[in-house]
């Protein structure tokens, strides 16, 4: 079973459930994490919009303002999904592999999203070669948004937090454990079989992939508004390409 393979099982599940998120209650997730991203990457109506895997575009449908916006997936069932849904500007749709060179000109797009993603690549060169990948297809002076990246030294720091005051952080760890039992259950009422384990990403390993990534102007790190379900684990990054 492969990532694509969930995905495009996921993507016949009800909405709180396709994007592979844990369960959190949380109205209003999909609107609210596309307000944090058109904030992080500063859009206007003139941006012309990639957005590499986004699923069945239950976020993407939030983004505005933009000239237009091109949704990417490599799971078909999630793409047709996404297909049905009302956007903010006129949009197309394309099946790409991230593991390989993607299949768009050189300096198409001034704006790229990719949120909740990169952990699900083959393995580190992919993640290498897809940073070169964003940078080549965005304009110059254009930003990429890495976001919703599940940072293991984050996540490790505040799990030993959490687990060294036991009792001052006893809620917290109740509703994790809930959030997952909740997911857990909910995955096997709708059969969706599990892909093994995701690539392992820290803050060092970026850096030192940004390090090696031409025509980068500046990248910085963002927190994420503290009302997301991982922001206690997770962060955006904001890349620029040179001029
Ligand atoms: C957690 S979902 C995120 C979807 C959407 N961006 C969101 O945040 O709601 C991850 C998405 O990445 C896609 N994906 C994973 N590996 C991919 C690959 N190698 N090529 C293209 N898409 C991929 C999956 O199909 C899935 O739709």
């Amino acid at each position: 079973m492969s990532f694509i393979d969930s995905f495009n099982q996921l993507s016949k599940t009800p909405s709180f459930l396709r994007s592979g998120r844990m369960f959190s209650f949380h109205l209003f997730l999909f609107k609210k994490i596309a307000r944090e991203i058109s904030l992080k990457l500063n859009l206007k109506k003139e941006d012309k919009i990639l957005d590499v895997g986004s699923g069945t575009g239950d976020i993407t449908q939030y983004i505005f303002p933009c000239s237009s916006i091109t949704l990417s997936d490599n799971a078909p069932s999630a793409l047709f999904i996404a297909r049905q849904k009302k956007f903010f500007c006129p949009t197309d749709f394309k099946i790409v592999d991230l593991n390989k060179k993607l299949d768009f000109p050189n300096n198409q797009f001034s704006a790229v999203i990719c949120y909740s993603v990169i952990h699900y690549l083959d393995n580190y060169n992919s993640l290498e070669k897809l940073f070169f990948e964003l940078i080549r297809t965005t304009s110059p002076g254009g930003r990429i948004l890495i976001g919703d990246i599940p940072l293991r030294d984050k996540y490790e720091a505040n799990l030993k937090h959490r687990q060294s005051r036991p009792i001052i952080n006893f809620i917290k760890n109740i509703q994790y454990y809930i959030k997952k039992e909740t997911t857990n259950f909910f995955y096997r009422f709708y059969k969706i079989n599990t892909a093994p384990s995701s690539l392992v990403i820290t803050k060092p390993l970026l850096e030192s992939i940004l390090k090696n990534t031409p025509e980068i102007r500046r990248f910085s790190f963002l927190k994420q508004s503290s009302s997301l379900p991982f922001s206690d684990s997770r962060e955006d990054l904001i890349i620029e390409k040179c001029l």
